[in-house]
């Protein structure tokens, strides 16, 4: 496919995408959230891709939140009509999606990194919500998906004051999976990618389907998700291949199926 703001490649069975807004630290536009989100969901129907990594261009940012000239003259209808549907396919894949972040992650940027599934950063990434400082407040699920983590008191203060957290300070809290040195985190993510690759891919996406319910329902609903998906597993030939393995002390071959 042809994307303006992002770059795609693939690497064995890792997919990889880039935003690519590097003179404005990656704005979030309109077009630039749909091409990512035909970009996860064009990864996500590719069976021989068992994890992506999301980054940004430059050294700067991750991504310095939604296009904010963009953004300016808009109407409630014209941003209800913009780039939400795309927020909510790319919070539909099912692949395992690690965000590899240096620089900054503002605003929309680090509502995009809370939408996938582990982050790691560089040491001079920087979290927030600044919204605030424009008359608004995080609109693709900033308040949410930090209070999950944070809690209530923490998040209230970043989404109240625009404060950038540190990538250390996020790890502290269990935002962040790992802090590597500047300009690594691309290497650590994709070495972190490549391990979940090597997994059988359909235990990885029904994992992280049921991490996530977690997040979504009750204990025991939670449970019964889980549930419901690790007796599922025990239809794959995978599962086959992977007890055998293990019993004959050989590296299990995943087929995905
Ligand atoms: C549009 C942006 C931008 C943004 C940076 N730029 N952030 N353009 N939207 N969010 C542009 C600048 O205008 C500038 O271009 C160029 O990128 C470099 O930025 P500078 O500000 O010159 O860099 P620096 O002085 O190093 O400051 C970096 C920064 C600052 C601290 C990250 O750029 C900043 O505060 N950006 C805005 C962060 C923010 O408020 N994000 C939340 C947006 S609202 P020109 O051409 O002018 O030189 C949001 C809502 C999400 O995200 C809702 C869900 C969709």
């Amino acid at each position: 496919a042809d994307y303006q703001y992002i770059l795609v490649e693939r690497e064995e069975r890792v997919g990889i995408i880039t935003l690519n807004r590097p003179k404005e630290l990656n704005a979030l536009n309109n077009q630039l959230v749909s091409e990512l989100a035909d970009a996860l969901e064009s990864f996500d129907r590719d069976s021989t891709i068992g994890c992506i990594v999301v980054t940004g261009a430059g050294e700067k940012a991750f991504a310095a939140g939604a296009d904010i000239k963009e953004m300016a003259d808009k109407s409630p209808i014209e941003m209800m009509e913009g780039n939400f549907r795309s927020w909510e396919r790319i919070k539909r894949t099912r692949t395992p999606v690690i965000a590899a972040v240096g620089g900054y992650a503002l605003g929309g940027g680090c509502e995009l990194a809370m939408h996938f599934d582990m982050i790691v950063a560089s040491e001079n990434a920087r979290f927030g919500q600044p919204e605030i400082a424009l008359g608004i407040i995080p609109g693709a699920g900033g308040t949410q998906r930090l209070a999950r983590v944070l809690g209530k008191y923490r998040t209230m203060e970043m989404v109240l004051t625009g404060a950038h957290i540190s990538a250390q300070e996020m790890a502290q809290h269990g935002l962040v999976n790992r802090v590597v040195p500047k300009g690594e985190h691309l290497k650590a993510a994709l070495e972190l990618a490549h391990k979940v690759a090597e997994q059988a891919p359909v235990a990885a996406r029904l994992a992280k389907e049921s991490v996530l319910a977690a997040f979504e329902t009750s204990l025991e609903e939670g449970l019964e998700i889980e549930r419901k998906n690790f007796f599922l597993l025990f239809s794959t030939e995978d599962m086959r291949e992977g007890t055998r393995a293990f019993v004959e002390k050989r590296k299990a071959q995943f087929q995905g199926r």
